[in-house]
């Protein structure tokens, strides 16, 4: 199998099984405790049925959408992700890239491997940075500025990552950042040795946004959840981000939101967008569906700020259904790191292309040639 056989997303997810280690591909796949939520991001969709009209003359269809005041050519774009390099040694440059060739936005996280100076000087397409409230305030201090003076387009505070989830796959191989050879995670390294000759070849393991002021995550190893638990502000309340978000002084979001009474205060503090989301199932097991709470959100705070749906998403489908709830975008994680490890950029465009080719035939069979044009007449939900 190569990234020329692989049409969907199950198809990226088993090439990148093949090439990651097993510790570094179940920190990707993995979730919080029994993975309910995580297996429901994806089945919540499945619970509505699309309704679609016809002989509409749909020859031409534009998938733009314009989020945070800038017009993207996708519906949907590529959502912040954590030590990227561990899964492609190109790792943000490779997704930054991707991104740009097909007008969408991506993100970059706090717990990126590659700096907000660097991606700035390769990418001028819309950029997001996703942020940490750490304990270290002189740390929270110097990221904003750095990410300011690179200019990206939109900050987007993480709220969802209060204390480190229970993710037991991780505990069972005993993944860390950076990765630590243990004797059961030997096998797995050992059979993988193309991926152990590019992390020693292709240049140092590095978190640039933060280890001139930690050492977890770079030169002590850590799991993600106990970094999480450690070194992350557990007091950060509403005047936090509300602080943060006049600090910042452009387009803020809050990533994270599952209620519509946080929705409200995403409002009143500046947000100017939302992301609903429950980090990929990876913090609160039984915690609910983006999708399924989508509709409440967006009638309660729909015409105040971006409301984007964020999770469980693997089809054009999938996000033909959340937009027309009312969504302004969708974005994923693991919607395109399957594909970066299983072929680097290359890999990432084959999956947004995928996934725009999909939209577009989607479209077309649903009537519609606008996203704008897509809404809840076209839903049915099969228990109401
Ligand atoms: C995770 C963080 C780092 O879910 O976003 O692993």
């Amino acid at each position: 199998m190569n990234i020329n056989d692989c049409y969907n997303f199950d198809d990226f997810r088993k090439l990148a099984k093949k090439k990651l280690p097993s510790p570094i591909f179940h920190y990707i796949d993995g979730a919080a405790d029994d993975e309910i939520t995580y297996d429901r991001n994806t089945n919540s969709f499945n619970d509505v049925d699309l309704v679609p009209n016809v002989l509409r003359g749909v020859e031409n269809v534009d998938l733009s959408t314009t989020i945070f005041g800038k017009k993207l050519d996708l519906p949907f774009y590529l959502a912040p992700t954590a030590l990227q390099r561990l899964f492609h040694y190109d790792g943000e440059r490779a997704v930054g890239k991707a991104a740009q060739k097909f007008n969408t936005m991506f993100g970059v996280s706090a717990l990126a491997t590659v700096s907000v100076e660097e991606i700035a000087s390769l990418v001028n397409t819309p950029k997001m940075f996703q942020f940490y409230f750490h304990k270290d305030r002189g740390l929270n201090d110097a990221v904003m500025e750095r990410v300011k003076a690179a200019k990206f387009d939109v900050m987007a505070l993480t709220v969802d990552t209060i204390t480190g989830g229970n993710r037991e796959r991780d505990l069972r191989t005993g993944f860390t950042s950076p990765p630590k050879l243990t004797l059961s995670s030997l096998f797995s390294f050992a059979s993988k040795p193309m991926w152990g000759i590019n992390y020693l070849t292709k240049g140092k393991f590095e978190l640039p946004h933060l280890q001139d002021h930690v050492s977890e995550g770079t030169s002590t190893a850590t799991s993600i959840g106990n970094y999480f638990s450690s070194m992350l502000d557990q007091s950060m309340n509403w005047k936090d981000a509300e602080k943060l978000c006049s600090q910042w002084g452009g387009h803020f979001a809050l990533k994270g939101v599952m209620s519509v009474d946080d929705a409200k205060r995403a409002v009143d503090i500046g947000c100017t967008g939302i992301m609903i989301s429950n980090h990929g199932g990876r913090q609160l097991d039984g915690s609910r569906a983006p999708f399924d709470q989508l509709a409440e959100i967006v009638d309660a705070v729909g015409d105040k700020l971006d409301i984007i749906c964020e999770g469980g998403i693997h089809r054009g489908t999938h996000m033909l259904k959340a937009l027309s709830l009312g969504a302004k975008a969708c974005s994923g994680g693991r919607l395109y790191l399957y594909a970066l490890a299983a072929a680097g950029q290359a890999g990432v465009e084959r999956a947004i292309n995928q996934y725009r080719l999909e939209l577009e035939r989607d479209m077309k069979l649903m009537g519609c040639t606008k996203i704008s044009e897509l809404n809840r007449n076209n839903l049915r939900f099969r228990n109401k």
